[in-house]
């Protein structure tokens, strides 16, 4: 359903600052059952829409990897790796199929920076597709879940292209793993601002 653009209440800052600022990666090992249900995956993807979007051109998908075909995203990193080290041995391959399997729910985001709408550039685009992936973790973390980016060089890799059939201009950018944390550990340090604003 739409969100009607009223003014928020000022007391929504404080749940902004609490939400976004206690976020952290879980890494998927850490992630465990039970993934978010239909109704919560459909927010997930819901918010991804509210990220700002110049030209209203979409420059981002994402494939859901459910559990009947998690064995062919483990193909995939697999190939990835053979791809890129002809000599890896069994056990490493066994260990890049098993990446696929760990937490409950996966997807992978995909930017599409094809050549259609070119006033609309590359740098752009990445912005919007980071917006909507961030949303993503947000709302994860709302929900109540830990979730993480995982990327790499199997993200480039022919074999993830033909997995998720890929069309030109576009490039899966990383998987999106959520999950439930049985345990959590502190926050980071982050920067505060004085290290990354300065005026004109
Ligand atoms: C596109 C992208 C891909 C990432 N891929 C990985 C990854 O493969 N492995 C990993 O441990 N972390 C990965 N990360 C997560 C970062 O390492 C993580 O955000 C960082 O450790 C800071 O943690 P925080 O999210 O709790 O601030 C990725 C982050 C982004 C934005």
């Amino acid at each position: 359903m739409p969100v009607q653009p009223e003014p928020l209440q000022p007391a929504y800052a404080d749940l902004a600052l609490t939400l976004i600022t206690s976020r952290q990666t879980i890494l998927p090992k850490r992630l465990f059952e039970p993934g978010p249900n239909p109704a919560q995956i459909d927010d997930l993807f819901t918010v991804a829409a509210a990220a700002p979007d110049h030209g209203e051109i979409r420059p981002w998908r994402f494939v859901l990897v459910p559990p009947a075909r998690r064995a062919d995203l483990g193909d995939a990193f697999a190939q990835a790796l053979l791809q890129r080290d002809a000599s890896a041995t069994p056990e490493q391959l066994a260990q890049a199929r098993e990446k696929a399997f760990r937490a409950p729910f996966v997807a992978l985001a995909i930017a599409r920076l094809g050549p259609s709408e070119p006033e609309i550039n590359t740098l752009e685009r990445m912005v919007s597709v980071g917006a909507a992936i961030q949303n993503i973790l947000l709302m994860a973390h709302a929900l109540g879940f830990g979730a993480s980016l995982t990327g790499g060089l199997a993200m480039q890799s022919t074999a993830m292209r033909q997995l998720l059939q890929l069309a030109d201009g576009e490039h899966a950018i990383c998987c999106i793993n959520v999950g439930t944390v049985q345990k959590r550990r502190p926050s980071r340090l982050r920067p505060t601002p004085d290290a990354f604003v300065s005026s004109l």
